[in-house]
């Protein structure tokens, strides 16, 4: 039976989605991009799942340090979002946007956020056009909390 591709699409862009700036750093080449296809997979340990396109930049940078973070935009913050899914003209040139501090673990937490995690590779399926990593949250620094970016709000799709 073949797949209805109409109703796939219709039926997975219903999945809700947060929408988060990821970044990731090697050595002295720091990057971020926007991430929707996030949700946590464990509570104990505390395990975070992430899909991330084979094809970008961070990708390998994920691979080969095994470490991330995840920052939490606040619900105004979708002109953020719309700065770290776009092209840049150097790596990391996106967070010129988003002043940020190194967390403990050294990646990239960006100032005005909610707050943000950082975690530690744990596992990855690699079989499509994304990779599904799996990570534990080893640090988690709160700024303001407050009402979270969601997709649905954007009116933008990442997904089906
Ligand atoms: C709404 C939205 C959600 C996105 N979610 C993801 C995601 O979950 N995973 C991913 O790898 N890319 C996602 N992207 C695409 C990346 O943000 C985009 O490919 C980015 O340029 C990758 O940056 P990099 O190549 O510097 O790593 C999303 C894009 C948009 C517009």
């Amino acid at each position: 039976m073949s797949l209805d591709q109409e109703a796939k699409k219709v039926l997975l862009r219903k999945i809700p989605h947060g929408l988060f700036i990821c970044g990731v750093r090697e050595g002295d080449d720091v990057n971020g991009f926007t991430a929707s296809w996030v949700t946590q997979g464990s509570f104990d340990p505390p395990l975070v799942v992430m899909a991330v396109r084979s094809e970008g930049s961070s990708h390998g940078i994920i691979e080969r340090t095994k470490l991330f973070s995840l920052n939490f935009l606040r619900s105004d913050q979708k002109d953020l979002a719309a700065i770290f899914f776009k092209p840049q003209t150097a790596l990391g040139g996106r967070f010129e946007a988003a002043p940020f501090t190194f967390g403990p673990l050294g990646m990239p937490l960006i100032d005005d956020a909610l707050g943000g995690v950082e975690c530690e590779l744990m596992g990855q399926v690699s079989k499509g056009d994304h990779t599904v990593f799996v990570a534990e949250v080893k640090t988690a620094t709160l700024h303001n909390d407050g009402d979270a970016l969601n997709l649905a709000s954007t009116g933008w799709n990442y997904g089906g």
